[in-house]
């Protein structure tokens, strides 16, 4: 009896349907690796094109995969690609896909408003059973989370991916104040199905590689405003003086500058981290301003065009 009752536990909490909120360059990539993994994915955004937009950065990045994994075998490839995107369904209607979701992960845009917006109006749609997810870089897991029910917040953990998704194998696992260490465990084995790597952090600003990497990326900037070195002598010196695989410039076009600056703006009014980490680049906001975002806009502290 007890075999049975651990079993009917455990299948209880199998995450098999995962809906994923936001099809651009992150959520895209959630949805290929969880799709590889053999889980079912509804990936959800506002409008077709975006959607189209999804299943471009999921082709796309899917086909090295196929490639790396039957280098000399076309028709496998082919057949591997098949069997992941027959795991993906997309639709525009976020309500109707959190029904039969196990797993939500929210991968939209990086606004506190809309994050609660829509979270509050996946609570009233989703079964109990639901835990919900948000990928956010820089804010605050807890304050989301504020959007839903009691019982909810209990489910509801930060699950942060890495850009490119299909390549960074680390997942950042937010423990709230409130998520039961239930569903922190189902959390973790679902990064593990999926290949990934999880760590546990607590809910505070970066949480542990962005609260790392960003002061030093904006110290990068300060070296450039303050006239020190260029921006390929800065990335050279990082990559061959300290291994990273990409300097800090061209990892913040990477990224996106609008991002980097939203991150550093939000962290400066919420507060949390040391102010001098913070504080204002002109280079950032003068790029930004001109609207040179990094590679996504062709053009940022480098040329892409
Ligand atoms: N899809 C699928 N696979 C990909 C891929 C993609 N989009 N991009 C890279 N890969 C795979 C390649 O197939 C290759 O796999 P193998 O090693 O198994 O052959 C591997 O990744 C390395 O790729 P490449 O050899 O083509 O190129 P590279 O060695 O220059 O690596 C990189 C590319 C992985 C992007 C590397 O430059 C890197 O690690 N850069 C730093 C990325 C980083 O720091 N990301 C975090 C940003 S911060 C963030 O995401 C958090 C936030 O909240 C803002
Ligand atoms: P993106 O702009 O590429 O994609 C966001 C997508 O969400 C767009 O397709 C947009 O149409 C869609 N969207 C916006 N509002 C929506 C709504 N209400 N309902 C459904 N879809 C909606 O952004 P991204 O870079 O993929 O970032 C998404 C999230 O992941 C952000 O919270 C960001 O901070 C975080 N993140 C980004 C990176 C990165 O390096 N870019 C890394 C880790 C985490």
């Amino acid at each position: 009896a007890l075999r049975a009752m651990s079993t009917s536990a455990i299948q209880q909490k199998e995450i098999k349907n995962v809906t994923v909120i936001g099809a651009g360059l992150m959520g895209a990539g959630i949805a290929q690796v969880a799709a590889q993994a053999q889980l079912k994915v509804t990936l959800v955004d506002t409008t077709d094109k975006a959607l189209e937009n999804g299943r471009t950065i999921i082709t796309n990045s899917i086909k090295r995969v196929a490639k790396k994994m039957h280098p000399e075998d076309q028709a496998k490839q082919q057949e591997y690609i098949d069997a992941a995107f027959q795991n993906i369904s997309t639709t525009t209607d976020s309500k109707q896909a959190a029904k039969d979701a196990d797993l939500i992960v929210e991968a939209i845009v990086e606004n506190i408003k809309v994050k609660q917006q829509l979270f509050k109006d996946l609570d009233n749609a989703a079964p109990e059973h639901t835990i919900f997810c948000s990928n956010t870089s820089s804010l605050s897991v807890t304050e989301i989370a504020k959007a839903t029910s009691d019982k909810r917040r209990q489910q509801f953990a930060g699950l942060h991916f890495f850009n490119p998704v299909p390549a960074m194998k680390l997942v950042e696992i937010v423990r709230t104040e409130e998520l039961q260490d239930a569903v922190f465990d189902q959390l973790s084995q679902v990064t593990k199905k999926i290949g990934k790597t999880p760590v546990s952090c607590k809910d505070t600003p970066g949480f542990i590689v962005n609260r790392l990497l960003v002061p030093y990326m904006l110290e990068a900037f300060r070296i450039l405003d303050r006239g020190e070195a260029s921006p390929q002598d800065v990335d050279t010196a990082m990559k061959l003086g300290a291994g990273m695989p990409m300097g800090p410039i061209e990892l913040a076009d990477f990224v996106g500058l609008d991002t980097m600056k939203f991150i550093a703006d939000g962290w400066r009014e919420t507060g949390g981290i040391e102010p001098s980490l913070v504080t204002p680049v002109k280079v950032l906001d003068e790029l930004v301003a001109e609207g040179r975002l990094g590679r996504k806009s062709g053009k940022g502290f480098y040329d892409y065009s």
